[in-house]
């Protein structure tokens, strides 16, 4: 049966994601600023990390750019995703890129070569999961941690009401509309606000409550379980394997 977030695996999806929306993320700068941040007060001599439905790698190339030699693990169900990642990451040794969809448990025997990981991140991407699946997928992601790891999900998670999604889709309208100007695009703002309103991907969308979400995280056992940043549906939170 096909899936909704199979809409993921086309390269039209992929490079109007990467050349358009990715780009224009409010805060996109200070997500990866508080991202590193924490990581690197985790984990100071991190050797190895995690980076969960990588898309192009953006994360994990951040981490890279501060611990270079690293491992970096890049995991992707879009082969036109995993193709943008090695063309922006290159080929090292040190990079591996695993096409695998981590739906079911089964993408654990992928990673377990490469574990246990000092940091797993994720970006915009466990929320096509259904909640059930994104709890069993946050317990997975402690079992992989080092004793002290961490784990750090930026996320698009659901507003508490129609009226705060509004201003959520009215920023992100604007910003997109900026960052399309910005690059030298002539579209009037009807269009990309349609563009916005009418993507391909918003059916696959299973946006779940940043608070239910940070519940989850403590009953797993995480510490340090907060949301780090947060824009309206953007949220930057995670949490830290204890360390004994
Ligand atoms: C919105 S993009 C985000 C890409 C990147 N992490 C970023 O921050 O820009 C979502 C990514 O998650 C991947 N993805 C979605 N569901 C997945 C699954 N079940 N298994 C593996 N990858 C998945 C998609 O292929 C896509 O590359």
């Amino acid at each position: 049966m096909e899936r909704r977030d199979d809409v993921w695996k086309s390269a039209a999806l992929s490079r109007q994601y990467l050349s358009g929306v990715r780009g224009a993320i409010p805060l996109a700068s200070q997500q990866i600023d508080v991202m590193l941040r924490l990581i690197r007060s985790a984990r100071p001599n991190l050797t190895s990390f995690l980076d969960l439905g990588c898309g192009d790698g953006i994360l994990g190339h951040a981490i890279l750019d501060h611990y270079p030699g690293v491992t970096g693990v890049f995991l992707d169900f879009s082969e036109p995703m995993l193709d943008a990642a090695r063309a922006r990451l290159g080929t090292g040794a040190n990079r591996h890129f695993i096409a695998q969809d981590y739906a079911t448990p089964d993408w654990l025997r992928q990673v377990q070569p490469y574990a246990p990981f000092d940091a797993v991140v994720s970006g915009f991407s466990i929320h096509h999961q259904p909640d059930e699946r994104k709890r069993a997928l946050y317990a997975e992601i402690f079992d992989l941690l080092k004793p002290g790891g961490i784990f750090l999900n930026l996320e698009h998670v659901s507003s508490p009401s129609r009226w705060l999604e509004q201003h959520f889709d009215e920023l992100m309208v604007d910003s997109q509309y900026d960052y399309h100007v910005r690059t030298g695009g002539t579209r009037p703002w009807q269009e990309v606000a349609d563009e916005f309103y009418y993507r391909p991907d918003k059916a696959a969308n299973i946006l779940a409550p940043l608070e239910l979400q940070l519940d989850w995280l403590r009953e797993i056992d995480y510490e340090h379980v907060d949301c780090y940043l947060k824009i309206f549906e953007l949220a930057l939170f995670g949490g830290v394997k204890p360390a004994t």
